[in-house]
């Protein structure tokens, strides 16, 4: 179906290649996924002279009632048709300056759009027109290197990254999300030419870094990041969890790798972006907080409660969005150690509502987290962890059917308790909701209204308060 749809564009296009006496190649991605057999929706076209009025002739036979968007400053135009967004452009040959991303452009032939783009595999081209319908036109031997899963770029890989530095963190993502291997002399140029994203805006680079988040295994795009350079300028606080530390002899765990381990075991069980941030940033204070005392070995006290601190800090440098995204990922940060604690034998049921009456909804996936954070390499070890875990949900179950603590809402408004007292808002309406709420969570009281009540009455007598009604 989805080829067909495809294939109806594809021969407009051809259409209007003919009437015209004109060339069209589709290329890029659209091409490389193609090949590859993954599905794409985005089809970039490349024609000889104008892009926008090529695009404007296929639009019309396709359906009159297209509406074409016209970028005359790019000499670009685009559409949508059904799913598929379709863009068309005129071939061009493109400089750039050091200092910016910004290119200067020109009309160029196909070979020269195609060894301005960014890997071999992207340059691939099939032509459209009907003399030659179907040919691939691969300068640069890209159907070899998507055979060999190599990421190479058409020209020297050091003009090409520093024409756009953007193409490191690309690199990186396309090795992880497909599997591919970054050739040497590419990693290279990478490596020198690292200190060149500094030019490239938070806002594509962490693009990027979603699209690696979103890959079956992150942690072999993180390691990447690392090992070129970019980690450090990028993300500091990534890079300072890697090394490990040596005191007479005792040595913490590497945590740059253990959070990578985390990372990609979450992967597995959760597609939730943000799950997935709150793995990659659940240990992220442990550089700040880490001690060595004598007799205890290597201590990281507080570093959930540093951590959930430090994710506003982490989201507005990289310019992750500062809404309840983030404050999922603080509250999951902050929440970590504490199913650990849930999991010995004696644990009151007090514990076990507070965790449920602060992580919410969010308490399953905290669990899920939970059971990432397990990276022993000791089989016994993990199973003897995860059946912990399993008794920590039941617990939860329990208390959670007892006691409906999910979701809570106070019992008793502070409307209410302004009324029974005769008070105008005032910091004693706060102290007598929240005696409430200690008493609901420590069991002294029932979770519902009577309890509640008179529970009120007593605060509020204790307070010296005169009730009306
Ligand atoms: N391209 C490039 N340099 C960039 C970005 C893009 O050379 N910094 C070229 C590549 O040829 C790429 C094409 O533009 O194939 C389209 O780019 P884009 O849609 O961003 O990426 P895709 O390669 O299609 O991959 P994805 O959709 O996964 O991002």
């Amino acid at each position: 179906m989805e080829q067909s749809l495809n294939h109806i564009v594809f021969k407009k296009v051809s259409e209007v290649c003919q009437t015209n006496e004109l060339k069209a190649f589709v290329i890029g991605g659209f091409v490389r996924d193609l090949l590859l057999h993954r599905p794409s929706k985005d089809i970039d076209i490349v024609t000889e002279g104008s892009g926008i009025e090529f695009a404007q002739k296929v639009a019309r036979l396709l359906d009159p009632k297209i509406k074409v968007n016209v970028f005359k400053n790019f000499g670009t135009a685009m559409f949508r048709y059904r799913d598929l967004e379709i863009e068309f452009v005129g071939a061009r040959k493109e400089s750039y300056q050091r200092d910016s991303r910004k290119p200067i452009v020109e009309d160029g032939s196909l070979e020269d759009d195609q060894k301005r783009r960014d890997f071999t595999i992207n340059a691939l081209a099939l032509s459209l027109h009907p003399d030659n319908f179907g040919d691939l036109i691969d300068p640069f031997n890209g159907k070899q290197d998507l055979q060999d899963k190599t990421l190479r770029t058409p020209l020297n890989p050091d003009t090409t990254y520093s024409d756009d530095p953007l193409r490191m963190l690309r690199a990186i993502r396309f090795a992880c999300q497909l599997d591919f291997t970054i050739e040497q002399e590419s990693f290279a140029a990478i490596e020198r030419n690292a200190y060149r994203i500094e030019i490239i805006s938070y806002e594509r680079i962490n693009e990027e870094l979603n699209k690696i988040m979103m890959c079956a295994k992150p942690g072999v795009g993180f390691k990447l990041l690392q090992k070129s350079g970019l980690l450090k300028l990028i993300f500091p606080e990534l890079e300072a969890m890697k090394g490990v530390e040596d005191v007479q002899g005792h040595k913490h765990k590497d945590n740059f790798y253990h959070t990578l381990q985390v990372l990609d075991n979450i992967c597995q069980n959760t597609d939730n972006l943000w799950l997935r941030w709150s793995a990659l940033l659940h240990d992220i204070a442990k550089p700040r907080t880490k001690k060595y005392i004598q007799g205890q070995g290597w201590t990281f006290h507080g570093h959930e409660f540093i951590g959930s601190k430090m994710v506003p800090h982490i989201f507005k440098n990289l310019k992750l969005p500062l809404n309840e995204k983030m404050k999922y990922v603080q509250k999951m940060v902050g929440l970590h150690m504490r199913p650990i604690v849930l999991a010995q034998e004696v644990v009151t049921d007090s514990a076990v509502r507070r965790l449920l009456f602060e992580a919410g909804n969010d308490v399953d996936d905290l669990m899920v987290l939970c059971d990432a954070d397990i990276t022993s390499k000791n089989p016994d070890k993990v199973s003897k962890y995860l059946d912990n875990y399993q008794l920590v949900r039941r617990k939860l179950k329990e208390v959670e059917e007892k006691d409906r603590l999910r979701n809570w809402q106070p019992p008793i408004s502070g409307e209410l308790i302004m009324e029974v007292f005769g008070l105008t808002p005032c910091a004693q309406v706060g102290i007598i909701k929240d005696a409430i709420k200690e008493a609901i969570l420590d069991g002294e009281i029932g979770n519902n209204y009577e309890e509640a009540y008179e529970r009120m009455l007593i605060k509020g007598k204790k307070l010296g308060l005169k009730r009306l009604r």
